[in-house]
């Protein structure tokens, strides 16, 4: 596997479920040996967060599994349909937004849910939005989406004619 992969989280404010998701897909890929192959970056469909960190109890709860969450929140960008080979949505309306977006700009990003790679996911499945909920939210969240990393790293190796 020669050539560079890049991989974007995509939710609606990116300061919660896609900064998640980028630090544990960086996580994932570290434990691998496979850090330098991959770009891997987040951003939000909405622009409200823009320029804050993620959410302290995003970052709690990745701190307690060894993950430390970095950058601060961006807005989707037309340029990111042509950029990344993989964007990853966290539920449907991101994935609807997403569509509609890229229908506009073009771009060739292969569009997924990210719960499409969760074993105890499949077709349809979200990543539930826990911002307005408590911490245990997010622990549920870290757990879809852990299990959700592991399987789009093995997809995506696959595809591109590796293996971990
Ligand atoms: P995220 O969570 O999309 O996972 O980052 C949210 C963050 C902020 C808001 C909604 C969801 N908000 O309404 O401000």
């Amino acid at each position: 596997m020669s050539k560079e992969i890049s991989v974007l989280f995509v939710c609606l404010g990116n300061i919660c479920r896609s900064p998640l998701a980028e630090g544990v897909f960086r996580h994932v890929l570290d434990e691998e040996g496979l850090s330098d192959r991959f770009q891997v970056d987040s951003a939000g469909t909405g622009g409200w967060h823009v320029g804050e960190s993620p959410d302290h109890r995003a970052m709690r709860s990745a701190a307690t599994r060894g993950v430390t969450l970095s950058g601060h929140a961006r807005q989707v960008q037309p340029e990111d349909f042509k950029r990344f080979d993989y964007i990853l949505a966290m539920d449907q309306s991101n994935l609807s937004h997403l569509e509609r977006f890229r229908d506009g700009v073009g771009g060739e990003a292969a569009l997924y849910l990210l719960r499409e790679f969760d074993p105890e996911g499949g077709p349809g499945a979200e990543v539930p939005d826990p911002y307005y909920g408590g911490p245990d939210g997010f622990e549920h969240v870290y757990d879809m989406v852990e299990r959700s990393c592991r399987d789009l790293l093995d997809h995506i190796l696959e595809e591109n004619g590796s293996t971990s």
